[in-house]
Parts: C-alpha cells; structure tokens; sequence
C-alpha cells in the first residue's frame, strides 16, 4: 500500500460568526485576536508545522480580509524598512505563506462543514488532504495535525482527531466509537453527529482536525442534510467508513473552542501566560482577579 503524502489543508472560514457581534459585524471571527494573533494564524501555524503546503480557504462574503491578511502588504512593509524595525518586518515576512500556496473559494450558501469541504473539491484534486477547524485553537508540545500526520504515515486511511468531552455535552459534537487501538490511536466503530442525549457511544469528541481521501467529495456530492438540516461532514464520513479504514487520533493537550465567548477568552489567558514577554506583567494580576471570584 503506497501512503500518499498530505500536502494541502483546507480551512473553511465562511461562519457568520453570530456569537461574537457585534465585533463580527465587519471583521471575521477568525481575524479576532489571541494575544496578538488572528485565531486563523494559530490554525496555519499548526498545519505548517505538520508539513501541509498548500492552504484552501473557503470562504464567504464579509471574508476578503483574511485574503490581505495572507497577502504582502507592500506599502506597510515599506514604511517598517524605511524605520529600520527589522523585527516587525521579519516578523511579517516569517508568517507569510509563500506565493502560490494560498487557494480561496466561495461556500456562496451556508449548507453546512460537508458543502463548505465539498466547495474544495477541485482545488484538492485527487489526493488525501487536511481539514482543520479554524475555531479549534490547540496547544501541545506535539500539535494536533502532527500527531495526526504521523499515525497516518503509518496507517494510512483516514484519521481524525478526538478528545474526551464532558458526558453531558456530547449532544453538542460528533462523538466516536471505540475500536481496537492503532498506534497512538483506534479503529472508529460508530460516528454519529451531534447524538441525543443519552445515545452517545462514547465522550470522545471529534476535535476538528481530520486526514480524508478524496473519495469524501463524491460522498458529499450526494449527501442529504443531517442534524441542524444541514450537509453533515460526520454523515458522509460514516459512509467512507464502510469502504476505507478510519482511525482516530487520541489528542491530549488543550483545545480551546474561540467561536464561543468562553473558550476565546481562555485561549487568550493560556497563550498570553506562555509567552515570556507578557506573563510577568500579567502573571500576578490574573491571580489577583481570580482570588476575587
Ligand atoms: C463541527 C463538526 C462536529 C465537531 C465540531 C467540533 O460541528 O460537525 O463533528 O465535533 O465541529 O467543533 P459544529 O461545531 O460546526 O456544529
């Protein structure tokens, strides 16, 4: 069995971003900041460092900027070389992705994740590739599509991610069955999307970082809208699985949801307290807030 090499990702960024207005009225969700980042970088980030070389964004109106956001800005550029602020520019020049690794497509409707990935299906082509969640923002020593990637290179297939939920919330996610272990890993049994309560076959979620043959675009092509009448990703997985082998990745490390007020604001204290050059500042006063609760 040859395992072909996962080079491209696709990001669907067209969510209308309802929980955080009024912020989102004019700029994306996934332009918001963690610390000093958009949350889209923390995303791109993690997908480079597992190798990924070409990014497809699917996008939606009210989105063009996160299309500048990923270009040159020639003008601002200039006026940091002509000051002589290196560190900006380099800083600038070392996020940029390189000329002609960058697709952007339309969703145009907002059907559901399996359209949005379906809108993506040209721009892949015949070869596995990468789906990551922009709203999911992961912290590990090992990132998540690495992790992911690696057991791939051993297994082939498909892989995707999960981690445990609290019981209670399954309802909210696609929820996995356990099968027999494979690497850092198992054999998934059962996916369903968003389970009544109760009807859950585990509390392992699916995390929002996937590893998909292309045979998933003529699935999606067909699939009829599921849970919340939309085009369910998890439904045409499912169907993928009776043909192909589907593995999960069991990640370990932090997951924060930045499409919800709670989870954005998390992520924003975990990676402000990771970095040198803001902890110390902040370090005493979160203690001090936090003693006050
Ligand atoms: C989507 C997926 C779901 C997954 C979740 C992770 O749901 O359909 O399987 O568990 O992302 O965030 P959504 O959040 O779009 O309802």
């Amino acid at each position: 069995m040859t395992i072909k090499k996962v080079r491209k990702a696709i990001l669907p960024v067209a969510g209308l971003g309802t929980r955080f207005l009024p912020a989102t009225k004019t700029v994306p969700k996934e332009m918001l900041t963690v610390v000093d980042k958009p949350v889209i970088q923390y995303v791109v980030d993690e997908a480079v460092e597992a190798g990924i070389e070409h990014f497809v964004f699917v996008t939606g109106r009210n989105k063009a900027v996160i299309e500048d956001y990923f270009d040159i800005q020639f003008e601002l550029e200039q006026l940091l070389r002509d000051r002589g602020k290196r560190t900006e520019l380099s800083l600038l020049s070392d996020l940029r992705p390189m000329a002609g690794t960058t697709s952007f497509t339309r969703q145009q409707e907002p059907l559901g994740l399996g359209h949005a990935v379906w809108c993506a299906r040209d721009i892949v082509g015949n070869e596995p590739f990468a789906l990551l969640l922009p709203d999911m923002v992961m912290k590990h020593e090992t990132p998540c599509l690495k992790g992911m990637v690696d057991l791939y290179d051993h297994a082939g297939g498909n892989v995707i991610s999960v981690e445990e939920c609290d019981p209670e919330l399954t309802y909210k996610y696609g929820i996995v069955g356990i099968g027999e272990p494979v690497g850092e890993g198992f054999r998934i049994t059962e996916m369903v999307e968003k389970p009544p309560r109760g009807e859950a076959p585990s509390n392992l979620f699916i995390n929002g970082r996937y590893i998909l043959q292309p045979e998933i675009f003529e699935i999606l092509e067909r699939q009829e809208p599921g849970a919340g009448n939309e085009i369910q990703l998890t439904d045409a997985m499912l169907k993928l699985a009776n043909e192909q082998d589907f593995a999960a990745y069991h990640f370990k490390g932090e997951t924060y949801d930045c499409g919800a007020k709670d989870g954005f604001i998390l992520a924003n204290v975990a990676f402000a307290l990771q970095r040198d050059d803001i902890r110390p500042s902040v370090a005493e006063k979160f203690k001090a807030l936090a003693a006050k609760l």
